[in-house]
């Protein structure tokens, strides 16, 4: 099958049905033997979604959304952004190819093969010339030049103040090297493979593979903000701890590398995400005790039985739009709200389980403060045997001197996400004795 089209059916399926990228990776693989023809598709997914408020608005010098079919629209979205960022493909290739698809899809229509080719002929003519919003007007900055929606850029202006977050969504823009944890050393990459290891977290390594690869062996595709939580328990002591939102593992595995906890239990809701949790433990070669699969809004563990809970909780994701571009475009602004529910929801359902003395950490890949600070917060005022402590204080003194500048008061942590971090939020909570 031809790799634009399958790109342009990905991208109805993010668009129109709301379905996250990775969730059409199956399809990738189906459809498409070819290496690189696997990396053009995703090359041109993840650009699209990433651009594509610029990309709507490059198109509108040549050509009227509103009077265009959404699909044709996407279609061009798709082809200019192989125009404007694809420098090794010549444009005459890229208009034949989207022309040739368009007459497949509308059986030969002239009328509308015809626009699009003059519409995509205009646009790579005049692709030198074209200027983008700057920062004095700031809804078209936001829109068409940084490429996200209004409201969600708005709501960091509101929660981070301007520059910073003109900073955050240039940083979400980025696309950030594909980071490894390795588990039992480097083997697991071929020979042709480069990779070197990352500036924050130990045994973690950049390799210039395809996003889509999950695992390579024994080592595991994480973030190292992600990883970052976990480390926060590292010369923890205890017999039982809890990893309670726990699909696909990640963090949990690290958990089980410590020394000093015996037991994790891993626990999630969703049966299909049970699975994940195992074809990774076992992929990873990293054997787990059977996972629970409940729903931690009704938790089936004993009050105070647990010496350390870890609360990744399911959040909006907006700290890492840079891996999951789609994501800006399918969030709404009402979801922060019904997420920040269940999350003051599960942070006491954890709380109660814990053990006296026990530690909760608690945290969100999300940069929206209702899912984090206030989420931990609200909790700490109502709930007076709960302490917030210092996040480091079961870290190793090397994650506490390169994670250490992203603390704010109150003693959270907040990642801001850079060059290679995901943005993050986490804290540590004790339960008085
Ligand atoms: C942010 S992900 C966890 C990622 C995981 N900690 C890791 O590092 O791989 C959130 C998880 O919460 C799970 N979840 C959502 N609602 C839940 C609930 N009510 N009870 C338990 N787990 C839930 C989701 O299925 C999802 O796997």
């Amino acid at each position: 099958m031809n790799p634009r089209g399958i790109a342009w059916y990905i991208l109805k399926q993010v668009f129109n049905e709301h379905k996250l990228i990775t969730e059409n990776y199956p399809f990738i693989f189906e459809n498409i033997e070819d290496e690189r023809d696997r990396r053009l598709v995703v090359e041109i997914v993840y650009g699209v979604c990433r651009f594509r408020g610029r990309l709507d608005y490059v198109l509108s010098k040549f050509a009227n959304q509103k009077r265009t079919e959404p699909d044709i629209w996407l279609l061009l979205v798709s082809a200019a952004y192989q125009i404007l960022f694809l420098t090794r493909t010549p444009d005459y290739a890229i208009i034949n190819d989207t022309v040739s698809l368009v007459k497949q899809a509308s059986y030969g229509n002239k009328k509308k093969s015809g626009f699009v080719n003059a519409v995509l002929k205009r646009l790579a003519a005049g692709k030198d010339a074209l200027t983008f919003p700057t920062p004095e007007n700031l809804r078209d900055f936001i829109e068409s030049n940084l490429s996200f929606p209004y409201w969600l850029g708005m709501k960091w202006v509101s929660d981070y103040g301007k520059d910073r977050a003109v900073q955050i969504m240039k940083s979400l823009n980025f696309r950030k090297p594909v980071v490894f944890r390795c588990f039992h050393g480097l083997d697991s990459f071929g020979p042709e493979s480069r990779f070197h290891p990352t500036p924050y977290i130990d045994n973690s390594f950049e390799a210039n593979v395809p996003i889509y690869l999950m695992r390579a062996g024994s080592c595991y595709v994480m973030n190292e903000s992600s990883q970052l939580v976990a480390e926060l328990l590292r010369t923890f002591s205890g017999k039982w701890v809890l990893d309670a939102a726990s699909s696909p593992g990640g963090k949990g595995f690290i958990l089980r590398t410590f020394t000093g906890i015996e037991n994790v239990i891993f626990n999630d809701v969703s049966e299909k995400r049970i699975l994940r949790i195992l074809e990774n433990s076992h992929e990873l070669a990293i054997p787990i005790s059977a996972p629970v699969q409940s729903d931690f809004l009704r938790p089936v563990f004993r009050p105070s039985s647990l010496d350390a809970i870890l609360l990744d909780a399911p959040c909006t994701g907006t700290g890492t739009i840079s891996g999951h571009p789609e994501l800006k475009w399918l969030r709404q602004p009402g979801e922060i709200r019904g997420r920040a529910k269940l999350q003051n929801r599960m942070i006491r359902n954890a709380f109660s389980l814990l053990k006296p003395g026990g530690i909760l950490v608690y945290s969100t890949c999300s940069l929206e403060k209702e899912e984090g600070e206030d989420v931990v917060l609200n909790f700490v005022s109502e709930e007076e045997k709960a302490q917030l402590v210092y996040p480091f204080t079961f870290s190793s003194e090397r994650i506490e001197s390169r994670f250490k500048r992203f603390m704010s008061s109150g003693n959270f942590l907040r990642i801001s996400p850079d060059k290679y971090l995901d943005g993050f939020f986490a804290a540590l909570i004790q339960k008085k004795s």
